[in-house]
């Protein structure tokens, strides 16, 4: 195994003890970390890289993203800016699109945004089905996602598509849907929300996942209060993600399970909706990941440091608990401990900024600070 130091690291994250280190180095094993610490008691190794002062942090682990489509909806967008609300109804022109696209086409577009995320320091990213709804088209958005990422979920469950039954609809999801998506799955997940599914059909659709060996989480309390934040704490999922809306009684519920709040700044952004209240879950002690929600509809944004960016500005976290949340809080929201800290033992996963600091992710917004994307010990761009 060859082993690297990277050197003259002027700033370092690493969501372990101690969190910064300043003039730091770091060793790593092939694709693991070996060693971290001041530069000056790093060992030797085969290989130099000198980072030239700038500040290295854990490579963003993206929990939540819809990559399998096809087209786009920039003109419901554009609609969007001028007043017109966000619908769940938009998720079936994607549809449309993605059933008429090749597989060829779907798993090259997908490449194509998973190398824009990687370029953006994304080292890890989950990938949704749930714009075939058909059997063969969510098992093959999953193969393609597989392709990519072993984080993939079965989101069969995202809206009941045009001129169909909505009992029989479940049926087919909990049934010969979810028998051919389960080999390319790691999770399921529900669109649990007006317009979608209620609490009870989500209820029964994550409950069959599990007996197919899936692990749930929950797309909930996004356009209003509603009772699907309660279901993935009584469930004991491990995330529930968009949070906007959310009741004393869900917070309360948040911090008794320890199941994961994963908010998505780049949806309220994309949606002209109001920004979730992340201090009220701090105070409480829930645990917070960011995500992007890349996806046409609500948010096509692959950019983890714009939401990091949002989190700080609009959503008063500070940058430190913004890049926890978008590293070690997507490693959690995706029960992983090998990802999102730089630790020994550790996926060798980094992100090296043209920055002293990585107060300047917040602080220059929309400026393209990442040089340089190390996943498994490679460098990738
Ligand atoms: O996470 N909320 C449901 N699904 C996606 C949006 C899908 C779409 O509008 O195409 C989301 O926001
Ligand atoms: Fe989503």
């Amino acid at each position: 195994m060859t082993a690297t130091l990277i050197t003259n690291i002027g700033e370092l994250v690493t969501n372990a003890e101690p969190d910064v280190i300043h003039d730091a180095a770091i060793v790593l094993d092939g694709a693991t970390i070996a060693w971290v610490g001041p530069a000056i008691d790093a060992p030797a190794a085969d290989q130099l890289v000198d980072v030239a002062g700038r500040a290295v942090i854990p490579g963003f682990v993206d929990s939540h993203s819809h990559l399998v489509f096809a087209g786009d909806r920039a003109a419901e967008f554009e609609a969007r800016m001028t007043g017109t609300p966000y619908t769940a109804g938009g998720i079936r022109t994607t549809v449309a699109a993605t059933r008429r696209a090749t597989d060829e086409e779907l798993t090259s577009h997908v490449a194509k945004l998973v190398h824009e995320m990687r370029r953006q320091g994304t080292t890890t990213v989950e990938i949704k089905s749930g714009y075939g709804l058909t059997v063969k088209d969510e098992a093959r958005s999953l193969a393609i996602a597989r392709q990519f990422t072993d984080e993939t979920t079965y989101l069969g469950a995202h809206v009941v598509p045009p001129d169909t039954d909505p009992a029989a609809y479940v049926e087919l999801v909990t049934g010969a849907m979810l028998d051919a998506a389960a080999p390319y799955a790691k999770w399921i997940d529900v669109f649990c929300e007006r317009g979608a599914f209620d609490a009870d059909q989500a209820r029964t659709i994550l409950q069959a996942g599990g007996r197919s060996g899936l692990h749930g989480r929950l797309h909930a309390n996004q356009l209003g209060e509603g009772p699907g934040v309660r279901l993935a704490c009584e469930l004991g999922l491990v995330a529930v993600d968009h949070c906007t809306y959310l009741s004393d009684a869900d917070v309360d519920a948040l911090s008794s399970s320890g199941t994961i709040a994963t908010l998505l700044p780049g949806v309220e952004f994309s949606t002209r909706q109001p920004w979730p209240d992340v201090r009220r879950l701090l105070d409480a002690g829930v645990t917070v990941a960011l995500a992007t929600d890349c996806n046409p509809g609500s948010c096509f944004t692959s950019s983890m440091p714009f939401c990091i960016a949002l989190a700080v500005r609009d959503m008063t976290m500070t940058p430190r608990e913004a890049l926890w949340s978008a590293t070690a809080g997507g490693a959690r929201a995706l029960g992983r401990d090998d990802v999102g800290a730089i630790g020994p033992g550790q996926r060798a996963d980094l992100v090296v900024l043209d920055a002293p600091s990585y107060l300047h992710l917040a602080y220059r917004p929309g400026v393209p600070l990442v040089t340089q994307t190390w996943i498994a010990g490679r460098p990738h761009l």
